[in-house]
Order: structure tokens, then C-alpha cells, then sequence
């Protein structure tokens, strides 16, 4: 990267396939690819942002990587090492490092445990510290997420909380651990603007104070711009763009990523709007196509190569990879000829 940091995570083209079932009993499901030969390497103590509409494979990569599901092909490095057939001990040890905050922390957060006991548990599965060194954790990990005084919600249960105090009982509960990595799934997508700011400055100052790195996954543009250093786009499984937060949304390159950024609010836009027009009304109808991933729905598409060819994720600079045939450093993607 040519920036000095050293990478800590790396997918090295990951596929992952899910069958559907079939409508019918004993019927034939089809295959969906969640992950189509990603490739992205995450660099320590950067938060890295993955976005894109949903269903393009943005949780399925971080179930992934924190081991909850293998990959069909590829490798997951953590500091160069092969993740993916750890066990034992190797594996206990990946799991203390690398950790996952849900996006619903409803369904992530077990109904009978106490706060408490919430975040002390993966301090006792890992049989870190005696039972005092374990409080002393606990309360810091509350207070560090703004559960305080710790002791007005030590006893309370999940349901006795609010959204926003569930989630950070969530946060608290991946970060007691002390953990290296950290994936973030969407963790305020169901909580309003100002305790979503608040959920933020706690992620800012884990990764300020914890030097831990993060993989931020988002639908949201503008989070993805207040909170990432770099991001990816994700379509359909597939990686169209990735670069420094700031360069790529304010410079998209790829068709996808300006049409993300044309079904943006006009009032997120600062100063003058300016418009793609990247994104085909109606989808092409084509079959059995083996090219561009956002073919169907790429109004800028020239055909035959678009239809025919999967582009390579191309370098136009030192740090902004584009996978588009037609984009160039520098010069917005024009409109091409007939597809
Ligand atoms: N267990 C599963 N079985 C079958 N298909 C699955 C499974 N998990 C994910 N998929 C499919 O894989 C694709 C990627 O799903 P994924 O949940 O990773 O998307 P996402 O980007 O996180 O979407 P969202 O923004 O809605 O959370 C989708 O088409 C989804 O339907
Ligand atoms: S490669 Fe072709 S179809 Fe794909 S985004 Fe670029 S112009 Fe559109
Ligand atoms: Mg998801």
C-alpha cells in the first residue's frame, strides 16, 4: 500500500456458495454465490468499511471470518496465517482475537443472562484472570461503552434495556476480550441518528485507545464516510471498487458505486449535486450472460465486451481499484456505445 501499515486480515479469493431449496420437497435448489473471488486485504488499526445493497454479501464475509462458516474456495489469513482449518487451542486462540458485533443485538445477546454475566462470559470460556481480575474487566469494558455507573446495569437483562444500552452491552461483550479485529455488522442500523453518533465515537475511540481494527459493515454511504478509513463496494458478491473512504465517495469510479451515490438524499450531498445517471431504468434482459457482474443493470455498458467479459479489479492509482472495463483515473465513466 505503500503507506507503511502491515496487513492483519485477508481474504484471498473467497468464494461462498449457498444452496436454496427447492420450492417442492425433493426438489433441486439452486446455487447462490454470497462471495464471488474476493480479494481484500485489511490493513491494522484501520477501519475498513464493506458496503453495498443488501444481499451482496456483506455478512456472509464476516461469518466468515470470525469462523462461524468456511469458504467453498479461497483462504482467510490472519498475519499471513491460514485460518481457515484451525483447531484446538489454534482456534480458541483465533476466537479471543478476532470478534463480532451483530447487527441485532436482540438475537445476539443471550435472554437469561445478566449484563454482567454477558460480559464476563468470554472471560471465563477463556479462563482469563480469577474472579476479581474478571469484575475489574467487566467494569471497565461497561464504562468504556457509557454503561455507567456499571452498577445501575450490571443486574439488569436485555429486555430491561433499550436498543441503544443492548448494543453496547454487545460492544462491551466483544471488546472484554481485548480482541485484535473486530467485524461490526451493520451495529446501528436499528437505532436512531444521535445514538447511532454515539455508537460511532465508542468504535473511534476502541480502535484510538485499543488499537483494534475493524471491519465496518454498512448499507450507509454517509457512515461509511464519517467512520472508514478505506472501503469496498460490494454487488452480488462481487468486489467493484475499493479505496480510501473519502476518495471513493467523493470520486466514484465505478458505474455501481455512482449509482449508490445517485439514490443518496439530495440534502447528504454537500455543495453542488452532481449525477451519473449510471443506473438502467429496467434491468436488460439477458440470459446466461458470463461478463460484468452489473451488466443488467449498467447504462453506461458497452456491449460485446460488458456481456462477454468479467472485468479485473484494475489499479488507477496507487490506493483506488476499480473493476469496470471503461474507468479511468481521473475521467468520469462515459456513456459507450450500444449493449
Ligand atoms: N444460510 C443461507 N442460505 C442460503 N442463502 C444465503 C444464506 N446466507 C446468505 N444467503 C444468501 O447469500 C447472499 C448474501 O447474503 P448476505 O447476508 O451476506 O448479504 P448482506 O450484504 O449482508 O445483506 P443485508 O444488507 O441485507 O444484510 C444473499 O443472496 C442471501 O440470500
Ligand atoms: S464493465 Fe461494462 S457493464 Fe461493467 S460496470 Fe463497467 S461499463 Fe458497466
Ligand atoms: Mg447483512
Amino acid at each position: 500500500m505503500g503507506n507503511g501499515k502491515q496487513t492483519i486480515l485477508e481474504l484471498d479469493r473467497i468464494v461462498k456458495r449457498y444452496r436454496t431449496k427447492g420450492f417442492f420437497f425433493g426438489a433441486h435448489g439452486q446455487d447462490v454465490i454470497a462471495l464471488n473471488e474476493v480479494f481484500i486485504k485489511i490493513l491494522r488499526g484501520e477501519i475498513f468499511g464493506l458496503v453495498g445493497e443488501s444481499g451482496s454479501g456483506k455478512t456472509t464475509a464476516g461469518r466468515l471470518i470470525v469462523r462461524l462458516e468456511q469458504p467453498d474456495q479461497g483462504k482467510i489469513y490472519l498475519d499471513g496465517r491460514d485460518i481457515t482449518g484451525l483447531k484446538g487451542k489454534a482456534s480458541k486462540d483465533y476466537s479471543r482475537r478476532v470478534q463480532m458485533i451483530f447487527q441485532d443485538p436482540y438475537q445476539s445477546l443471550n435472554p437469561l443472562l445478566s449484563v454482567f454475566d454477558t460480559i464476563s462470559e468470554p472471560l471465563i470460556i477463556h479462563k482469563i484472570g480469577n474472579a476479581e481480575a474478571r469484575e475489574d474487566s467487566v467494569w471497565q469494558a461497561m464504562k468504556s461503552v457509557g454503561l455507567s455507573p456499571p452498577h445501575d446495569f450490571a443486574h439488569r437483562y436485555p429486555h430491561q434495556l433499550s436498543g441503544g444500552q443492548r448494543q453496547r452491552v454487545a460492544i462491551a461483550h466483544a471488546m472484554v476480550l481485548k480482541p485484535e479485529f473486530v467485524v461490526a455488522d451493520e451495529p446501528t442500523s436499528m437505532l436512531d441518528a444521535s445514538m447511532s453518533a454515539q455508537i460511532f465515537n465508542i468504535l473511534l475511540e476502541m480502535r484510538r485507545r485499543l488499537k483494534v481494527t475493524f471491519l465496518f459493515i454498512t448499507h450507509s454511504l454517509a457512515a461509511a464516510r464519517y467512520l472508514c478509513d478505506r472501503i469496498a463496494v460490494m454487488y452480488k458478491g462481487n468486489l467493484m471498487e475499493i479505496g480510501p473512504a473519502e476518495e471513493v465517495l467523493r470520486n466514484p469510479k465505478h458505474p455501481y458505486t455512482q449509482a449508490l451515490m445517485d439514490a443518496l438524499p439530495k440534502f447528504v450531498h454537500s455543495g453542488g449535486v452532481k449525477r451519473y445517471e449510471t443506473l438502467l431504468q429496467a434491468e436488460r434482459e439477458v440470459s446466461g450472460y458470463v461478463g460484468c457482474p452489473f451488466f443488467v443493470r449498467c447504462k453506461v455498458a458497452r456491449a460485446p465486451k460488458c456481456s462477454r467479459e468479467k472485468p479485473p479489479l484494475k489499479k488507477l492509482d496507487d490506493s483506488h481499484s476499480v473493476a469496470c472495463f471503461y474507468a479511468e483515473p481521473g475521467i468520469k465513466t462515459r456513456s459507450g456505445g450500444k449493449a
